[in-house]
């Protein structure tokens, strides 16, 4: 995947289409990746769809830490009676059905809703599943490209069932740039590849994340019984047990810090979660700070 290149036109554009679009839909369904869900959230989205009715969709389950999605779904809860948050894996195609049951529970009352179906906005940043989820409610049907009377060119629009109709985002929303831990966090799961240049260095970061949540997890898959305080000193003895050498013996850090990142985007670490509500920002930037 090419980095995504956001600039104000093109940020301005999918912000004043989506606002646009709002008015057709009944529901907005956000797709945020379940390890990350406030990191891989899109900071318009509160902005512009108000108190519309939202099913919050925490994808990637599967790679997610149980109990960590559990937090995040009562958090999600907790901010108000318009917001339904599901946990689903759209790559196994586990629990869909939770998000066209969180669409016709969020508009039970209306007064159309035995008329015609639900519609809904399916909106998300780049990489957390909105395609994946989109293939997989679809089935074998084809997303319609929207150039019916009513249906924006820039929508497209999918019969999911007879009581779900679908809209992609009419654009490309983009994440969270405020808060340089947040592209980290994003970084480091794969998800976007700006900051390529420090991946060593937050890799080393997600390391020490790791040792921090999941001690258990990095001593049982690198066969270490007693973990050593300082990162460096850690990679060294993965590389080391690995056989990340250089001619003359010496530690191959980039070799050990690259199978570390393979093992933990591979799942090979277990699934896992690199934020849990009200923790803290910070964690992943605070050593570029000074
Ligand atoms: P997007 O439209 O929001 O940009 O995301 P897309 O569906 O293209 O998904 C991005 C990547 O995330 C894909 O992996 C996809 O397979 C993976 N993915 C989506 N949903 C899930 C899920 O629920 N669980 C898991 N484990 N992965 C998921 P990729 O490596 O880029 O492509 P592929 O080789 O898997 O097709």
């Amino acid at each position: 995947m090419k980095p995504i290149q956001w600039f104000p036109g093109h940020m301005h554009k999918t912000r004043k289409l989506i606002k646009e679009n709002l008015k057709k839909v009944d529901v907005i369904i956000e797709i945020l990746d379940a390890r990350v869900p406030i990191s891989s959230s899109n900071p318009i989205i509160d902005e512009l769809t108000g108190d519309k009715p939202r099913v919050v969709v925490l994808n990637k389950s599967d790679l997610a830490d149980k109990q960590v999605t559990e937090q995040w779904k009562v958090y999600f809860k907790s901010l108000g009676d318009n917001r339904l948050p599901v946990e689903v894996s759209s790559k196994t195609k586990e629990n869909l059905n939770a998000i066209v049951r969180g669409c016709q529970t969020l508009c039970v009352g209306a007064k159309w809703i035995d008329r015609r179906p639900v519609r809904a906005m399916i909106v998300g940043i780049p990489n957390v599943g909105k395609s994946t989820v989109i293939n997989a409610l679809a089935g074998k049907k084809k997303a319609i490209v929207g150039n019916k009377p009513g249906v924006t060119k820039d929508m497209q629009r999918l019969n999911v069932s007879d009581s779900l109709q679908i809209y992609d985002t009419p654009g490309i929303l983009w994440p969270k740039f405020e808060d340089q831990d947040i592209g980290f966090k994003l970084a480091l799961l794969g998800s976007i590849k700006d900051s390529i240049l420090i991946l060593d260095e937050i890799s080393m970061k997600g390391l020490e994340y790791m040792v921090l949540k999941y001690p258990k997890r990095i001593k049982e898959r690198y066969k270490i019984d007693e973990l050593p305080d300082d990162t460096v000193e850690l990679i060294e003895l993965i590389g080391k047990k690995r056989g990340c050498l250089i001619s003359g013996g010496a530690i191959d850090y980039e070799k050990a810090i690259n199978l570390f990142l393979l093992d933990l985007r591979g799942g090979k670490l277990g699934k896992f979660s690199l934020e849990s509500p009200g923790e803290e920002i910070g964690f992943f930037s605070d050593q570029f700070e000074s």
